[in-house]
């Protein structure tokens, strides 16, 4: 089979009806930000299917705007923490009580053709009231906040340490089993010390009642990502762009330019000037982390940074390509930590890739951006469609057969498609 043929299999063996599992096993669930990168996949060989990815996500869409991380369509007794311990039932299907990065309206944009309008005018105002919901009940002090890891999608991130040092795990925290490490080699995810945390933070939700203003304001977690900052900032670019083809009116227009103007301002709070690149921060401390991560690079991606920023930036970037053979690590390898196989302690991230490729393209470093995209492509080639990759040796990471994975290659990697979308 080619690795087109192998693609195409691994999305269609995880389809469930309309929406993707990333992978069997480990993550049976719809999650949010793996939906918006394998539309994408799918728009490569079937467009409605594409489109069906798009929508469903939406469907868990909560009444406050907020789309979830995980949709539980079905209780599935082996994936923990499940429906019953996030006991967060205030969407229409039950969910997290969490977002993901809002990559979905760059996917949207990247999708639509001359013949979507329809497609987008329906589902226009779910992903405007989800910008809002950042922009309002995640917002404190003018940045984007995350009040879990999980949230960032880059759950073990060692940038999350200081918030998770800083917090106590609830004195009556209810006993738990951890499913992922009977799915998977424990040295690839993340430790029990953390995963103590990520469920007291559930339960403080769950505290509040899911209260989102509540929870960021007064949860035990309180950090700024990158990753989210950047990813939004990028979709309300894309966003605007959806509005001025649809033609909405200038009220609209006028709030998604005010949106950017505030992405644009809050991202010299990340600017961590010791280290020369973006960097998460923890909002009660204003303490830096201090590693260089493949968020950090998506400054190109969200279109900000003066000249000497973006330089500094590369620097880093440049730096690290020397360090290891595979582009770019999740964390800094010459930062406390960094291990090159523990999930986003170090692997590279296939979706990370794309997103910094395309912004470094569109900012005019070809050359670096070919290399991200020449490193992804070797990986595939050699050792298959996995979660994410070992960047000193080149192995597969965590889960196989991996739907974004999969996406990735047929929406940019593969020689063969001349529909691709990036
Ligand atoms: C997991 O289960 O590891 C997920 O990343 C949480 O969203």
């Amino acid at each position: 089979m080619t690795l087109d043929d192998q693609a195409i299999a691994i999305l269609r063996g995880n389809d469930r009806g309309g929406f993707t599992i990333p992978t069997r096993g480990l993550y049976p669930y719809q999650w949010n930000w793996d939906s918006a990168f394998v539309a994408l996949g799918f728009a490569a060989f079937d467009r409605p299917r594409a489109w069906a990815e798009v929508t469903t996500v939406l469907e868990g869409q909560w009444p406050d705007g907020m789309v979830p991380s995980i949709l539980f369509r079905r209780d599935d007794p082996d994936y923990f923490p499940g429906p019953r311990r996030w006991g967060a039932n205030l969407g229409p299907i039950p969910s997290t009580g969490v977002s993901q990065p809002p990559v979905l309206s760059t996917a949207v944009r990247l999708l639509a053709g001359e013949d979507d309008a329809d497609r987008l005018d329906n589902i226009f105002d779910k992903l405007l009231a989800w910008h809002n919901w950042y922009h309002t009940a995640r917002t404190f002090d003018g940045v984007i906040a995350t009040v879990h890891p999980w949230e960032t999608g880059r759950d073990n991130c060692p940038d999350w340490n200081i918030g998770l040092d800083a917090m106590e795990v609830a004195p009556d925290l209810a006993p738990y089993e951890r499913m992922d490490n009977k799915h998977v080699d424990a040295s690839f995810r993340p430790s029990q010390a953390q995963y103590d945390r990520y469920l007291t933070i559930i339960q403080a939700g769950q505290q509040v009642g899911w209260d989102q203003a509540r929870l960021t304001t007064e949860g035990p977690f309180l950090m700024a990502d990158p990753n989210i900052n950047f990813v939004l900032l990028r979709a309300d670019r894309d966003l605007f762009t959806l509005a001025e083809r649809l033609g909405r009116d200038q009220t609209v227009r006028n709030k998604i330019q005010g949106w950017i103007a505030k992405g644009e301002a809050a991202s010299d709070r990340l600017w961590n000037d010791q280290l020369g690149g973006y960097a998460a921060r923890d909002l009660h401390s204003g303490r830096f982390s201090d590693g260089f991560t493949n968020a950090s690079a998506l400054c190109f991606y969200a279109g900000v940074g003066a000249p000497e920023q973006r330089a500094r930036t590369l620097q880093n970037i440049r730096r690290i390509g020397e360090r290891v053979q595979y582009m770019l690590p999740s964390w800094d390898p010459d930062a406390q930590d960094f291990e090159p196989q523990r999930y986003w302690c170090g692997p590279i991230w296939p979706q990370m890739n794309f997103m910094i490729a395309m912004g470094l393209r569109e900012q005019g470093e070809a050359q670096l951006a070919d290399r991200m995209q020449s490193d992804l492509t070797r990986l595939i080639e050699a050792s298959g469609f996995w979660e994410c990759f070992n960047p000193v040796t080149g192995a597969g990471c965590v889960g196989s057969d991996f739907s974004w994975t999969a996406a990735m290659w047929l929406a940019w990697l593969s020689p063969s498609w001349l529909t691709r979308v990036a």
